[in-house]
């Protein structure tokens, strides 16, 4: 059995993909900053070893990896403290150094690493894009020094435990009338399920050294679409009003003061670019899952 080592393996697509390595006989080693209590779901999935630690400590890092034949890289933000993207290099970029450091240290030679779609050190519009294709460019200039690395640039990812169609849904709950920013961006959403086969199967495949693949769904559908279809399957009548831009940017900036941002200036400014991909999914890791085949199973309200 071949041990990985998965960074951000107990967040959304992280528990999808864990599951997926330890049912192929993987040994998977998850750290998380979470204490593990009882009700974490990866606690006592067979393969799966889950533990507390700091990832951001290089000698930790070092640790998690030794014995182990590959790792993952899963941690990402949506949003960071401040607004002046430090929050989002350091997560970012800053992890992404020391784990290649780490691998390289480690004798782990094979690299998986999750960036976004339209990620773009130089020309991506927000500190999220930008902070992702700088991360990027580090795991290239490792596979430059012998890392076999492969990245993978999703659109938005949707499944039972998502943030995108259940935080839609919580609002859309209590909201007669529902203000939408950027109501035109377009997304090809795609299935957690089919997320974890790419990186599963990327494993095994050595053609997949040294690529990176955009992974999005079948079908694409602007913003406004997609929360419609999502009142739609909680059952709500909803009256949606599309916000043009400058509204638009006004709420992000109104949102981004709350707690917990439920949205930031800038996630509008990622919602700039269309999160749409120019080819359909690779077709190596199989045939994607549309959104209307699973969402109104987990979304349905009764
Ligand atoms: N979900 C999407 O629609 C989507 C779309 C495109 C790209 N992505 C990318 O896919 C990856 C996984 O996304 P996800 O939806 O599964 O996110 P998630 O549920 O929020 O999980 C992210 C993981 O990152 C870890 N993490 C977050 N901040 C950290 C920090 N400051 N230090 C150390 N670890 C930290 C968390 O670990 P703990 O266990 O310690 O909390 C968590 O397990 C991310 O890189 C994200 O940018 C996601």
């Amino acid at each position: 059995m071949k041990r990985i080592c998965v960074l951000g393996g107990n967040g959304f697509v992280g528990q999808s993909l864990c599951r997926l390595l330890a049912g192929n006989n993987w040994l998977v080693r998850v750290p998380s900053r979470r204490h593990i209590g009882n009700q974490e779901p990866l606690r006592t999935l067979d393969g799966v070893e889950i533990m507390q630690c700091d990832i951001h400590e290089p000698a930790r890092l070092e640790t998690l990896l030794t014995g182990c034949d590959a790792a993952i890289n899963l941690v990402g933000i949506l949003n960071e403290k401040g607004s002046d993207g430090s929050g989002f290099r350091h997560v970012h970029v800053e992890l992404t150094r020391k784990l290649i450091h780490a691998c390289q240290n480690q004798g782990v030679s094979r690299l998986l690493h999750m960036s976004a779609l339209h990620a773009d050190a130089e020309r991506g519009p927000s500190h999220y894009l930008r902070s992702k294709g700088e991360a990027e460019q580090l795991v290239v200039e490792a596979g430059r020094l012998g890392l076999s690395a492969t990245r993978f640039c999703p659109s938005i990812i949707f499944g039972p435990e998502d943030s995108f169609f259940n935080r839609f849904a919580s609002l859309l709950r209590f909201a007669p009338v529902f203000p939408l920013a950027c109501p035109a961006s377009r997304f090809a959403p795609v299935y957690v399920e089919d997320v974890a086969r790419a990186f599963m199967l990327s494993l095994v495949d050595d053609d997949t050294i040294g690529q990176a693949y955009n992974l999005c769904g079948p079908n694409t559908y602007t913003l406004k679409d997609l929360v419609r279809y999502t009142a739609q399957c909680c059952g709500y009548h909803r009256l949606i009003i599309g916000l043009n831009d400058s509204a638009s940017a006004l709420q992000a900036r109104l949102l981004g003061l709350l707690p917990g941002k439920p949205m930031s200036y800038d996630n509008y400014l990622s919602l700039t670019v269309d999160s749409v991909c120019a080819e359909g999914f690779p077709a190596r890791f199989g045939t994607p899952v549309a959104i209307e085949e699973v969402v109104p199973e987990y979304l349905y309200r009764g």
